[in-house]
C-alpha cells in the first residue's frame, strides 16, 4: 500500500540515486525502530543443507556491500544475498548505468561490480546483527585477466567463508568483460575444481561446510546447459542459480533505454529464465538444488519457477516495481 504511493516519487530520480536513498532510509527506519519485521508463516524449507525460515530470497546486486542487511530482511526475506564482491573495491562503469524500462516492468543494468571490496564487505556482515541466512555473492575485478579469474575467486571465497551461510560464484554478469567465457565447458571445469578443493580445505580448517552455489546466465544454448548440468553434477556443487540478467533484448528494442548495453531484467525475462530452470531440472534430476530468480514479477511467477524444478526462489526487479509485500504474497502463496 505505502509503496504504491512511494514509487511515482522514486521513479522521479535517476534510478541510481533512487536506489541509494531507499537503502538509507531503509537503514535509517530499522535503527529508528520503526521497520518492524514482516513475519511470514512457513514452514522451514531445507535446501544445502540449510533451513530457510522461508523460500524467499533478495537477488545479488541490490545490496553489493552488505550495508543494508538487517533492515531488508525486516521485508519478510527467507534469506539475504549480497555482492557480488570482488577482492578490491572498484567502482564499475561509468553513470549513468542503471535504467527502467516501466512500460516493460524492466530493468537494464551495467553497473559492472561497483563494490567496496571484499574486507568491506565482511566488516558490514560483522557488524550486522542478521542471524539469518546470508548468501556472498563472489567475483573478480575487471582488471584481473581472465586467465587470473580463479585467483580472485579463492581470494574471495577464503575471506567469506567464516561468514557466509552460502557462496555463490557469479560467472554470469554480462557487465564484466568476458567473465560469461567462465561458462565454457573447459573454463568451468578447471574454476570448479580449484572452489571444490578450496572448500574442502576451508571446511576442515573451519570445522563447517559452507555450500557452493553457481549463478548461470539465460543465455545459454540447451547444449551449453547439459555440459554445465554435467559439470555441476561432477565437481559436486551445492546449487545453481538461474538466472542472471540477459543481453536479449527482444521486446524491448523499441521502449526508450531499450537498447542500452548491460543485463536485462524483470518482466521480459520471467519465461527465459523459468525454461532454463526446467532444462537444467532435467539433467540434474534434484541431485542439486536450483534457485529460481528472473523476472518473478507476482507470486504466480514464482510458483512456475517451482514448477520448473526450483526450490527456493529470488526478487531483485520485482521488488523496484511491486515493493515488499511482493516477498509477503510470494512467500505466502509458496508455502501455503
Ligand atoms: C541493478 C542490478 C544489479 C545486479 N547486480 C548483480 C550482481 O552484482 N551479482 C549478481 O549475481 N547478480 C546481479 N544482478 C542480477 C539479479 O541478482 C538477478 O539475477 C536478475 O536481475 C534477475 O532477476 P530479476 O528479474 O528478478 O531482477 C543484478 C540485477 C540488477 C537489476
Amino acid at each position: 500500500m505505502m509503496y504504491s504511493l512511494l514509487r511515482p516519487l522514486l521513479f522521479l530520480l535517476d534510478p541510481e540515486t533512487a536506489h541509494t536513498l531507499t537503502l538509507d532510509t531503509l537503514n535509517l527506519l530499522k535503527k529508528a525502530g520503526l521497520l518492524p519485521d514482516r513475519v511470514i508463516r512457513c514452514q522451514p524449507v531445507r535446501v544445502m543443507g540449510l533451513d530457510f525460515p522461508n523460500p524467499v530470497g533478495l537477488a545479488a546486486g541490490l545490496d553489493k556491500n552488505g550495508a543494508c542487511i538487517r533492515a531488508l530482511a525486516a521485508l519478510g526475506f527467507g534469506f539475504i544475498e549480497v555482492g557480488t564482491v570482488t577482492p578490491r573495491p572498484q567502482a564499475g562503469n561509468p553513470r549513468p548505468r542503471l535504467f527502467r524500462l516501466p512500460q516493460a516492468g524492466a530493468i537494464i543494468n551495467r553497473m559492472g561490480f561497483n563494490n567496496a571490496g571484499v574486507d568491506q564487505l565482511i566488516k558490514n556482515v560483522r557488524q550486522s546483527d542478521y542471524r539469518g541466512i546470508l548468501g556472498i555473492n563472489i567475483g573478480k575485478n575487471a582488471d584481473t585477466p581472465l586467465q587470473n579469474a580463479v585467483d580472485d575467486y579463492l581470494i574471495c571465497l577464503r575471506k567469506v567463508y567464516p561468514y557466509a551461510s552460502y557462496i555463490t560464484v557469479n560467472i554470469s554478469s554480462p557487465n564484466t568483460q568476458q567473465l560469461r567465457q567462465l561458462q565454457n565447458e573447459t573454463e568451468l571445469a578447471h574454476l570448479l575444481s580449484m572452489l571444490k578443493t578450496e572448500q574442502t580445505r576451508l571446511s576442515e580448517q573451519h570445522g563447517r561446510y559452507i555450500p557452493l552455489a553457481v549463478k548461470l546466465a539465460p543465455d545459454l544454448e540447451s547444449g551449453q546447459i547439459a555440459v554445465i548440468a554435467s559439470l555441476l553434477l561432477k565437481h559436486h556443487m551445492d546449487a545453481v542459480i538461474a538466472t542472471n540478467t540477459t543481453t536479449a533484448r527482444a521486446g524491448v528494442e523499441h521502449l526508450p533505454h531499450g537498447n542500452e548495453k548491460g543485463g536485462l531484467s524483470g518482466a521480459p525475462l520471467t519465461e527465459r529464465s523459468t525454461a532454463v530452470i526446467h532444462q537444467l531440472a532435467s539433467h540434474l534430476q534434484r541431485a542439486i538444488p536450483i534457485i529460481g530468480a528472473g523476472g518473478i514479477m507476482t507470486a504466480s511467477d514464482a510458483q512456475s519457477k517451482i514448477g520448473a524444478g526450483a526450490s527456493l526462489v529470488q526478487l531483485y526487479s520485482g521488488l523496484i516495481y511491486r515493493g515488499p509485500d511482493l516477498v509477503t504474497e510470494t512467500a505466502t502463496l509458496l508455502c501455503s
